[in-house]
This record gives structure tokens, sequence and C-alpha cells, in this order.
């Protein structure tokens, strides 16, 4: 906090004059009291400036006055960070602040500026260690307020149903605990700094082909027990002041206007006090959306011709027309205040100010070393040591590492070393990492000779491979916002690592990917490390891992499927197709996601979710799964068995004696997970945790209840969904409950 702040807050709540008047400084009453005074001494003027959001100023400069007046667009361009994506002004009568918006869930984004990148979400995700996005989360934080942001749009919870999807990468993997865990983590992270976080884009936004106009069919079982569950666990755990609605239609209603989503589920059921803010161009109507649940339409002019529904003009309009009440603007207004109060924001405003961003890029460099994945290191090549020649070959490796495009592509600190990748073509920029794995290895190795070929002739780079002690391929897969991909490697990637195999049997391949990718030469190579996205100091953590400096300790957060036909869907509907197009997909799937689809198909994966190796070994001991009163509690202790500290995952699944009698989409769901640091010999302190009763429950759509069939359940314990060795049988009793939180 800082101390011109202190003095400022003080003398809101110093006064009892001023706290009588206005009570919302008052901070000893409660958010939701804090955030009704100030609704209650407003005008209508002032409860619509709140509800209606900007992007940038200068083509808000070209909309009719009549619709943004013109008083407006010199707020928004003297007061809004420029080349940021997003800004609601303020109501400086009642000392009401601006809400100035960022993206996103991987660090600041505004046009122009650079920031410190953590690594993509996906890859945090790996960690399976939630604080390390929660630490993630407060650095992108404080970067954010002392480049005077109070909102950010973070925290994407989006299950990846479809592998191919292109967001992937800002998401958290495929099952719904993981998922839930580690976007709170990020959420928790950011919102201790006093900012405002969204939670996004809700819900089942798991394609961007014709994300604009994809309508989506899924049941509502399957919705809560897969995408929904999701974002349910995100939610409770960490509080967004936001939830962002998302641009697709879900059971053909849009999802800025979807009831079932946001007035049922959100807000009546999970009784959420925060604010629903639209996607950018998400809004479709004014008294739906109103009515069904949107509280802010954010980012106008937006998308091309998407038109300003909630302008004050035109809401006005239909307040007097009786189709939205006072009493829900009312509503609208209290929720986008009331994170401003539980938050922090209101009272700590945020200010621009120098950012320490040597410290930052240690805290990206961590959360990089806590999660990128060795998946296979066959005879130990892996860590390289005592290696007197190494050839790195592909995907600019000698420059720096590649990054997701679209709104969450943060212009690194130190500024793009590739800029000869960027097509042009949205989602651009193409993005790499000022951080060379070539450098950092050179760094890390100094007395072995370090090479490079770019790979762009085979020949040259066989050549080279065939001449070292060991060859590294870095592999690239480019995935971004508004567009998907195929699984195959662009380009002559595949081969390149085949030739360079052939020539050299001590082949690792570094892997720099959206998701999931095939690897044809999986078997040819006896190493391969999937490095995610791995952020701003991405090549440092690649080559500290490389060269056993860290002990690799990431899972995979997604399965890694073997095959295209081994896919729920053969083709996304509409891709590859130019936006705008109304296309229809049936998630008959349903909550049968990643390994859950695998396992009911009985497809084996290239790689499993949860599988990650280490340079030690670990064995899962001391086992407990006891039932209290239909509560299942489970516990464990972790070994080191080998001779290197390390850190461990213990995973725990919970499988029915016979799933399709217990109503499961599968046999088996993730029920708890727990991360140690262990010295070799040792173990780590026995864990326990109580399991979520909707982890072991079926949705029942009739009465709106969560329920458990009774019977033989198998606990099953282990370090990957597909290396579960140890099981413990309990008993669950018939249970049901209502799906309304307290
Ligand atoms: C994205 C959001 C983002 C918003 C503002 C949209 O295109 O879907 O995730 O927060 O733009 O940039």
């Amino acid at each position: 906090m800082k101390p011109i702040t202190i003095v400022t807050m003080l003398a809101f709540v110093s006064s009892p004059a001023l706290a009588q008047s206005q009570p919302w400084l008052d901070t000893s009453k409660s958010p939701e009291e804090r955030a009704k005074a100030a609704v209650a001494a407003m005008t209508i003027d002032e409860k619509l400036t709140l509800i209606f959001g900007f992007t940038d100023a200068d083509d808000l400069a070209k909309q009719a006055d009549d619709i943004v007046p013109a008083a407006v667009k010199a707020v928004v361009k003297a007061n809004q960070v420029p080349g940021s994506s997003g800004f609601v002004p303020a109501i400086p009568r009642l000392k009401i602040p601006a809400q100035a918006q960022t993206d996103a869930s991987l660090g600041v984004r505004v046009e122009g500026m650079q920031r410190t990148a953590l690594p993509s979400s996906l890859a945090t995700a790996a960690s399976f260690d939630p604080t390390v996005p929660e630490a993630g989360g407060r650095m992108i934080a404080s970067e954010a307020r002392l480049t005077g942001f109070n909102t950010f749009l973070a925290g994407g919870a989006n299950l990846a149903r479809e592998p191919r999807s292109g967001r992937n990468f800002e998401y958290v993997g495929e099952d719904p605990w993981l998922a839930g865990k580690m976007a709170a983590g990020l959420i928790n992270g950011i919102q201790s700094q006093h900012m405002v976080s969204t939670l996004k884009h809700f819900a089942v936004n798991d394609q961007e082909s014709q994300r604009h106009s994809l309508d989506v069919t899924i049941s509502p079982e399957a919705m809560h027990q897969s995408d929904l569950l999701a974002f349910e666990f995100a939610y409770e755990q960490s509080s967004p002041g936001s939830v962002m609605c998302s641009y697709n239609l879900i059971n053909g209603r849009w999802g800025c206007e979807n009831e079932y989503l946001l007035q049922k589920t959100l807000k009546q059921d999970w009784g959420y006090k925060g604010y629903v803010m639209a996607d950018w161009g998400a809004v479709h109507s004014t008294a739906d959306a109103a009515n069904y649940g949107l509280d802010q339409f954010t980012g106008f002019p937006c998308c091309g011709d998407r038109k300003p529904w909630f302008a004050p003009k035109v809401f006005k309009a239909a307040i007097d027309k009786g189709e939205i009440s006072m009493t829900r603007l009312d509503d609208m207004a209290t929720r986008i205040l009331w994170p401003l109060f539980s938050t922090g924001a209101f009272d700590d405003p945020a200010k621009a100010g120098p950012i320490d961003f040597r410290s930052n890029a240690a805290v990206a460099q961590k959360a990089a070393e806590d999660s990128l994945v060795l998946l296979k290191n066959d005879g130990n090549l892996l860590p390289l040591v005592g290696v007197k020649s190494v050839a790195m070959i592909g995907g600019h490796a000698d420059k720096g590492v590649l990054a997701g495009g679209g709104s969450s592509a943060v212009m690194p600190v130190g500024g793009n070393p590739v800029p000869e990748a960027d097509p042009k073509v949205w989602p651009d920029p193409v993005i790499y990492m000022p951080s060379s794995p070539m450098a950092a290895l050179k760094t890390e190795l100094p007395k072995a000779k370090v090479s490079y070929s770019s790979g762009n002739d085979i020949a040259a780079a066989v050549a080279l491979a065939k001449s070292s002690d060991v060859a590294i391929v870095f592999v690239t897969q480019f995935m971004g916002e508004g567009m998907d991909s195929t699984l195959e490697l662009k380009g002559d990637q595949d081969a390149l690592v085949a030739a360079v195999a052939a020539a050299n049997p001590k082949t690792i391949v570094v892997i720099e990917s959206g998701g999931a990718i095939l690897m044809p030469w999986k078997d040819s190579v006896p190493a391969i490390l999937e490095a995610f996205y791995p952020g701003i100091r991405g090549g440092h953590a690649i080559a500290r891992i490389l060269s056993g400096k860290v002990n690799p300790s990431g899972h995979l957060p997604i399965s890694f499927p073997a095959s295209d036909a081994h896919l729920a869907h053969a083709d996304i509907p509409g891709f590859d197709q130019p936006d705008g197009k109304a296309v229809h997909v049936t998630y008959d799937e349903g909550a049968t996601i990643g390994y859950k689809w695998y396992d009911v198909k009985g497809f084996k994966p290239l790689f499993a979710f949860g599988h990650g190796l280490s340079y030690t070994t670990f064995a899962v001991s001391d086992t407990k799964a006891t039932v209290d009163n239909g509560a299942l509690s489970v516990g464990a202790t972790l070994r080191n068995t080998g001779k290197v500290p390390g850190k461990g995952v213990v995973q725990i699944y919970v499988a029915p004696d016979d799933y399709k009698a217990a109503g499961w989409e599968a046999p088996k769901r993730l029920v708890a997970f727990h991360k140690d640091l262990v010295a070799p010999g040792s173990a780590a302190a026995a864990f326990a945790q109580k399991v979520d009763p909707r982890l072991l429950a079926t949705y029942e759509v009739a009465d709106n209840s969560w329920r458990v069939k009774a019977g033989t359940y198998h606990v099953l314990f282990g370090q990957a969904s597909d290396d579960l060795p140890i099981s413990v049988d309990i008993t669950l009793p018939d249970m049901i409950w209502s799906a309304v939180h307290n």
C-alpha cells in the first residue's frame, strides 16, 4: 500500500461527518453495505455510467455524441491507459473510481508497453501447485497496479474439452478439480493486491472457430459435472469480483443473456455477489441481457457492427418502456461496486509507479521451473552431465521461446527477439520471449560447445547433430485467440525430428506448444520435455532443467491423444473458415472429457493426464481413505526413493465399482492432489484432504441436486492417471443435497 493511499484512506474514515453523509467511505461497513449506500446516493445517469465500458478512446471519438457524449469521450481520452483493453469512467462526485481494465491471465497486455509474461496458464496448471499461479497472480497484479489498473481480465477456466482449441493455453486443463484450484490460485493472487479479477469465459466456450456465432448443445447434467464444476470450484475458492460471459450461444441462448447460466446458476444457486461483464462485443440486446443477468456491457466500440446496447440513451429508453426495472439497474450498479470494496481496490487505489522487472522475471522463471513436464527420459539421458558438445536445432532456440497469441499476448520486457515470425494476421502478434535457451544452456554448461542450426535446412541440422554428443530439437506450435489448430506440427518439424533422431541416438525434443500435439517420432527419441509457452524466462527454465540445476516436477494438466481418431469430435465446426458462420456443435460426450473420454473408450493416450517424470523417483505410502458420515477424507505420504531432491505429486482418484451404476460419466475422477519437495531417502509430512462431495456425485436436473449412489468405491493413489498402483476400498451411503449454495 502506498503511503499516499493510506493518508487518503484514513481521511475517508477519520471524518465522522463525511462517513455519515457518504457512508460508503466508512471502512467499518461491509462491502455490501458500502455498495448499496453508494448506489442509493446515485442519480440514474451515475448508475448508467457504471454499466457501459469503453475500449479505445480514438475509436470512441468516432461514435455519435448522443450515444457517447463528448464530455465522456474526453474523460476516456484523458484517463484511460492508452492501448489498454477497457475503461469505465469514475463518478468523482461520489469518489467512485474509474475501472481501468487490463488483459489477461499471463500478465499486463497494453499495446506499446513491455511487461512481464508468466508461462501460459496451462503451463502453470502443470505445476499441480496452486501457490504457483497465486505467486504469478500477485506479481502480475502488482505490475498492473503500477501501470494504473484496478481490474484484471484474467482467470480463464474453460475446460480443454476440445484439444485443438486455440485458447487452451490461457486455461487450466481438462479436469474440473485441477482447473478450479489453479484458476482460483491466480485470482486469489491478483485480488490479494487490491485488484478486481474476472473469472472467464462463462461458460462452455471450448472452441475458438466461429466463437461469435457458435451454438453449443450440452445437457445441464453434463455441464454441471464438467465445465460448470470447474467454474464453481474456482468461484468458491477465490470469490472473483467479476465473471466474464462468453461469446457463443449455449443451448440456443447467447452467453451474455443466458438466463440458465447467469441468472439461475451463477447468481441464484451459487449466490454470486459480484458482476457479470460481457466479453468484448458479446452483447446482443438491451432488456434481455440486463434481465437475464448481464451487469456491465464492456468494451464499446468493438468488433465491427456491435451495437451500443447499454448506452445511457438506449438503456433509459428500455427503462421508460418498462422493459427493465430501476431495481434491476440498482442491482447492476451494486454488483459492480461490491468488488471494488471487497478487494480493497476502492480503499487502496492503483497508482502508476516504477516496476521491479528483475524480481518479477524471477517469479515467472520459478513458475516455469515448477511447471515444465518431462514426458520421456529413456536411459536417464537427462540431465546433461559431462557432455562436450550440444547441437541446438530449430524453434528460434538461439533467440527465445514462443508465446500464444491474442488478447493475452504480453509484449515482454526486452521486446520480441523474433519480429519476423509475426505474420500480421490475427491473433497477431506472434511473440517470442527474449529468453534464449541456447544462451542459457551455454551458461549452465560452460565447458560444452553449444552450436545452433535453424532447422530450415534439414541436411545441415543432421550434419550438426551427427558431429555433436547430443542434439536438442525445439519444435513449436503457435496457438491463439480466435483460431483453432490441428494436433500435427506445422511445416517440416516432424521430418526434422525424425531426421535428427536417425542421425544422433541422443536426441532430446523440447516442445513449445499451446496444448497437446501428435508425436509420430515419440518412439525414436529418448527424451522429451514439454515446455508449453514458458514465459519471459522460459529459455532459462528449459536450460536449468536440461542441465539438472532444476529437477522437473510438472505433470500434464491435459491428456495427449495418440491420434486424431481418438478425439471426441472428428472436426471442429467452422474450422479455418471466415468468421460469422452460424455453426452448431453437440457435446454428446457430455462430461466425459480428456482422460475420462480415453478411459471410457479404452484408448491409450500418447501421454496420460497427470503424467510427469523427475530426476528422482517417488513412492506413495501410508495411504488413507476414510468415510465419516458420508464424507470422504484421503491422505498419503510421499517418499523420495531416488538420489536427488525433487518435488513429487500424489494424485488421488476415485473409481466406483461400477461407474455406470453410479451414474458417472467415466470410470474415474481426480479428487485430490498434493505436491511436496522431498529430500532423497526421506518422506514428506503426511497430508490429508477432505474430498469435495460433488466429485463423487451426479448432478440431478429434476430437483437441482447432487446425488451419490450407495456402493463400493475404490480410492486410487499414484502419480499419474495411468499410474495408480494403490487402491483402498470404501463404502459410500446414498446421499442427496441441494445444488443451491448456503
Ligand atoms: C477476449 C477476452 C478479453 C477481451 C478484452 C476478447 O476478445 O475474448 O478474453 O478479455 O477481448 O481484450
